[in-house]
């Protein structure tokens, strides 16, 4: 990134924004990062910065922070999530395709380059189950899942005809410690581990043996920061890549936790989310992404749970 680049981030108080909004601050200076969401700040992380509140509903607005501050890339981070899409259907297609395509159109118009979050919600159940591959068939069952599809088809529209510098992942589940996510099918595997601490039990909203592949959020941060810095010439693929790290079922993770918390139980009791969780894949091939750029997981399932004990532990205690 040159000196002069100046990058928005919107949606920075979400599960990936407020580690990204950090990682970038200390790649390159924190006031060449500046923070948006709809709410009002209320951590010191984005209050270290420039932070602001912003609608990605409302282009303007996002154009006025870019005129102003000069502007030269966005991390398009504001989505509403699987679980919660299935509830509003309407207002899920509304933030997810609407907020992309304002982010696209400033992008288009001030020759921005953009990251912008996919998932592995873009696969359905007429998928391949095991190690889904980057080009096959995308068939989502969840309005969340037809929002990334489309946007990664409108990711590859705007660069194809006007030239736009789109780059995306399919992320598969994020696994994190600082900020919670909200309204996912996989955010079992984040709510765990703070129910396991605090009362030694959870009880999972899926079955035992739902496998769903995962990721730990220094790994998903990384990933992100990589993708962006590699040459334009080398990202061949401008809808979304396939990265992965870990494939797991929660009786995996119990099992895990267990090792360092030997009295941890684990309970099960189903609900909506199973449905959407046994429309996605069990794992996911990511061959693409570490041929363009390099791409290789850091954390697997060990590494990460140690590391969220460590640190959930260090803040309770705080
Ligand atoms: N973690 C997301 C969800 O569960 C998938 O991208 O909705």
């Amino acid at each position: 990134m040159a000196k002069n680049e100046v990058i928005l981030i919107i949606g920075a108080k979400g599960q990936i924004g407020t580690e990204l909004t950090v990682a970038l601050r200390n790649k390159y200076g924190k006031d060449a990062v500046i923070a948006t969401d709809l709410l009002e700040p209320n951590s010191s992380l984005l209050k270290d910065g420039p932070y602001m509140m912003l609608n990605v509903m409302e282009k303007l607005a996002i154009e006025n922070i870019v005129t102003r501050y000069k502007v030269t890339t966005i991390y398009h981070l504001a989505a509403v999530l699987s679980a919660s899409g299935e509830k509003k259907p309407s207002h899920a297609w509304s933030i997810n395709m609407l907020g992309l395509m304002n982010v696209l159109d400033v992008a288009k118009i001030f020759g921005l380059k953009v990251f912008w979050p996919s998932s592995i919600a873009v696969f359905g159940p007429t998928s391949p189950k095991i190690l889904c591959p980057q080009h096959t068939v995308t068939e989502p069952t969840t309005v969340y899942g037809i929002t990334k599809f489309a946007g990664e088809q409108l990711c590859n529209y705007y660069h194809e005809q006007y030239g736009v510098d789109v780059r995306s992942l399919r992320y598969p589940g994020l696994i994190s410690y600082t900020a919670k996510p909200g309204g996912g099918t996989t955010d079992y595997a984040v709510d765990i581990f703070h129910q396991a601490l605090e009362k030694g039990n959870y009880t999972c909203f899926l079955k035992e043996e739902t496998t769903l592949p995962m990721m730990y959020m220094a790994d998903a941060v990384r990933a992100a920061l990589e993708l962006m810095e590699v040459p334009a010439d080398r990202v061949k693929i401008r809808t979304a890549y396939n990265i992965s790290a870990m494939s797991f079922s929660p009786k995996n993770l119990a099992a895990a936790i267990n090792k360092h918390l030997p009295d941890f139980i684990m309970h099960y009791k189903p609900d909506e989310r199973q449905k959407i969780a046994d429309s996605w894949p069990r794992s996911i091939e990511f061959i693409t992404a570490t041929s363009d750029w390099g791409w290789q997981p850091q954390y697997d399932l060990h590494e990460m749970v140690a590391d969220m004990l460590k640190h959930i532990s260090k803040n309770a205690a705080c």
